[in-house]
């Protein structure tokens, strides 16, 4: 691959957006590759995956403009589809997925942290949607996610209308992302949180993922009952025998097979 690369730390899968001469920009060929990559994530045997930018200075500094510009409606369509697509695998992927933003996150770099599960950034992260100066809407589901992510119409618009940028520090005050660490730190603290996820009943995880995200969608007593059969459903696993064992013989080592 050109411009995704993929690499397994254990149990923890990290892909990287890899096109930092155009600070990771997702044109047509990137999202193939991103797609592919997705299609290869052993599922049986990787438990959590993050997505970072190659280099120190981009996550994802949006769609590519340059594709983009020569663009008939009918392309943008298209484009627009595909790249969604992406975005809504990523964010129904079953096993957890974690954004580690090392710069801009603009347009459909934010987009695709949002789609992601947890947010964490760098503090030299820079976050927007500068779609509207360019003369569109963000088109990789910006304009949804960024109000169920952080819950406040009135801030989405703001930051939608405005095209201001938002730096990291102002990102976890509006709950964009959960942590804010040093540049430095950032990715090896991405790895203890994906790898401490990976420690826990993958089963579960899987269920909470499910359940907290179809959840969403539902009537607060639909919400509920899903949650019934995906917590029952655990009760069929081995590895919820497997983690009331370990407590009840006072036991910390527990060894979750994925059934
Ligand atoms: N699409 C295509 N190319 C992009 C890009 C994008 N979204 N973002 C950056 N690049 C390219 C630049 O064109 C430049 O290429 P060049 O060296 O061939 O000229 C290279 O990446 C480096 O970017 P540059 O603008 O020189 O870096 P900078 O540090 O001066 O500015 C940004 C960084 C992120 C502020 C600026 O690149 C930018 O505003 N990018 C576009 C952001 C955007 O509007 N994204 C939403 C698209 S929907």
């Amino acid at each position: 691959m050109t411009y995704v690369q993929y690499e397994l730390n254990g149990q923890v899968g990290i892909l990287t957006i890899n096109r930092p001469d155009a600070l990771n920009a997702l044109n047509s060929a990137v999202l193939m590759e991103l797609d592919l990559v997705l299609d290869q994530v052993d599922l049986e045997n990787t438990r959590c995956l993050i997505i970072t930018g190659a280099g120190d200075k981009a996550f994802i500094a949006g769609a590519d403009v340059a594709e983009m510009s020569s663009m008939d409606e009918e392309q943008a369509r298209v484009f627009g589809e595909f790249g969604n697509a992406i975005f809504r695998r990523i964010e129904s992927f079953p096993i957890p997925v974690i954004a580690a933003i090392n710069g801009y996150a603009l347009g459909g770099g934010n987009e695709l942290a949002l789609s992601c599960d947890i947010r964490i950034c760098s503090e030299n992260a820079v976050f927007g949607q500068p779609e509207a100066g360019l003369g569109i809407t963000p088109g990789f589901g910006g304009t949804q996610r960024l109000t169920r992510v952080i819950g406040s119409t009135s801030k989405a618009k703001e930051i939608l209308f405005t095209c201001r940028n938002i730096k990291a520090e102002e990102a976890k005050e509006i709950g964009l992302v959960s942590a804010v660490y040093s540049s430095e730190s950032m990715m090896d603290e991405a790895v203890k949180m994906a790898k401490r996820i990976a420690s826990q009943a993958p089963i579960a995880i899987r269920n909470i993922k499910k359940a907290v995200n179809e959840g969403l969608d539902l009537s607060m007593e639909d919400a509920i009952q899903l949650e019934v059969d995906l917590f029952s459903a655990c009760f069929s696993s081995e590895d919820q025998k497997e983690g009331m064992l370990a407590f009840l013989e006072k036991r910390k080592e527990k060894s979750f097979k994925n059934r």
